[in-house]
């Protein structure tokens, strides 16, 4: 099975290497990125995307953009450290991943004695740490959910949270191929995902890849489909799980959970640990990333909309907890009512 590596050190270790993904699926190109700028830019253009992948571009970049400054002095190379992670975590607000990725990266330095080139190597250790703990948490999340994809099961997807939105397997998808692996006919409906497409151009792209049989639907179809009983369960990745257990998630992914709920279809959210932030209470509480007008107005270079016709682009949605069967993580499989009170401490938890 072909599965494919969205973000990695390059061979020689000095640059991010990331497949730009907004080429996909006309053609793979692979980029290696060196500097600070076009490591922010890649972000940004949703060229590396996917909660777990940019947190990872950014803690990879973080290193690759320091490398210039390694002959510093210490103070220096800590002001480096702190000015670029700071611009790197507000890149999109939505996502944990990432500000998570870099309070983790500053922690490091900061208690890393030494010149720049001692703080340097430490963080390259652990960027390359983060890439290979996100790695285990796909194949974990992917073992986890494997009991929910049975023998023929017929599965929606929305948006991409797969091995392109992961350092490793993916998360929604991530039991979608251990299941294939285990020679179960699978088959994913995947939601075309407006605006950006993620669905139709990267999803579709990499299941098929894989072997792993794919249809692709507009999201305005979804419940239809679900009506005429075509779907076993709904599965989705997360950008944010707050201790209560609402998810966001690529935009369109509630009116999915709503409509699942009114078809009596389970509904699940796949996430690594480290998308729970069990800082932030409730939805209420998550920043939601508004887009360029243009995505809508302008979509992929056609006119979509009039030029000066006002847009609402939000990036993100939130699922209520209330409409969730049940969230699964590299930890477990967490089932209502959600209660995630502090690392590792969880209510209702089937671990
Ligand atoms: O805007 P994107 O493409 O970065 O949004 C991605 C999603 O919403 C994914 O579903 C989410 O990040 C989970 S990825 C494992």
């Amino acid at each position: 099975m072909t599965i494919v590596e969205a973000v990695r050190w390059s061979a020689a270790g000095d640059a991010l290497d990331i497949i730009d993904q907004r080429r996909l699926p006309a053609e793979l190109v692979r980029r290696e990125l060196r500097s600070l700028d076009d490591v922010c830019d890649a972000i940004l253009t949703l060229s590396v995307r996917g909660a777990p992948a940019i947190g990872i571009a950014g803690a990879i970049g973080l290193v690759v953009a320091l490398q210039s400054h390694a002959g510093a002095t210490r103070e220096e190379f800590l002001t480096a450290v702190s000015r670029m992670s700071t611009r790197i975590a507000a890149l999109r607000p939505t996502a944990v991943n990432l500000p998570w990725a870099m309070e983790r990266m500053r922690n490091v330095a900061r208690c890393t004695a030494g010149d720049g080139h001692a703080v340097l190597d430490a963080l390259r250790r652990e960027a390359t740490a983060i890439l290979d703990e996100d790695r285990a948490m796909c194949r974990r999340i992917g073992e986890n959910g494997l009991a929910f994809i049975g023998q023929g099961a017929r599965v929606l997807t929305h948006c991409n949270a797969g091995a392109l939105a992961t350092g490793g397997i993916g998360t929604a998808l991530a039991p979608v191929y251990l299941a294939a692996e285990r020679g179960r006919d699978i088959h994913v409906f995947a939601d075309e995902t407006r605006p950006l497409l993620q669905g139709s151009r990267l999803t579709a792209w990499e299941l098929l890849q894989a072997g792993i049989r794919v249809t692709v639907l507009a999201d305005s179809m979804a419940a239809s489909l679900m009506r005429e009983r075509m779907v076993d369960l709904v599965i989705v990745g997360a950008d944010r799980i707050a201790a209560n257990g609402d998810a966001a998630n690529k935009i369109g992914t509630y009116p999915l959970a709503l409509a699942a709920r009114h078809h009596g279809i389970p509904f699940f959210v796949a996430a690594p640990w480290s998308t729970v932030d069990v800082s932030t209470r409730s939805g209420n509480d998550i920043v939601i990333e508004h887009r360029h007008a243009d995505e809508l107005r302008a979509g992929f270079g056609s006119v979509t909309a009039p030029a000066n016709v006002n847009v609402y682009n939000p990036a993100f949605d939130i699922t209520p907890a209330d409409l969730i069967t049940a969230i699964i993580t590299d930890r477990g499989v967490h089932i209502p009512p959600f209660a995630f009170v502090g690392d590792g401490h969880l209510a209702a938890t089937q671990e």
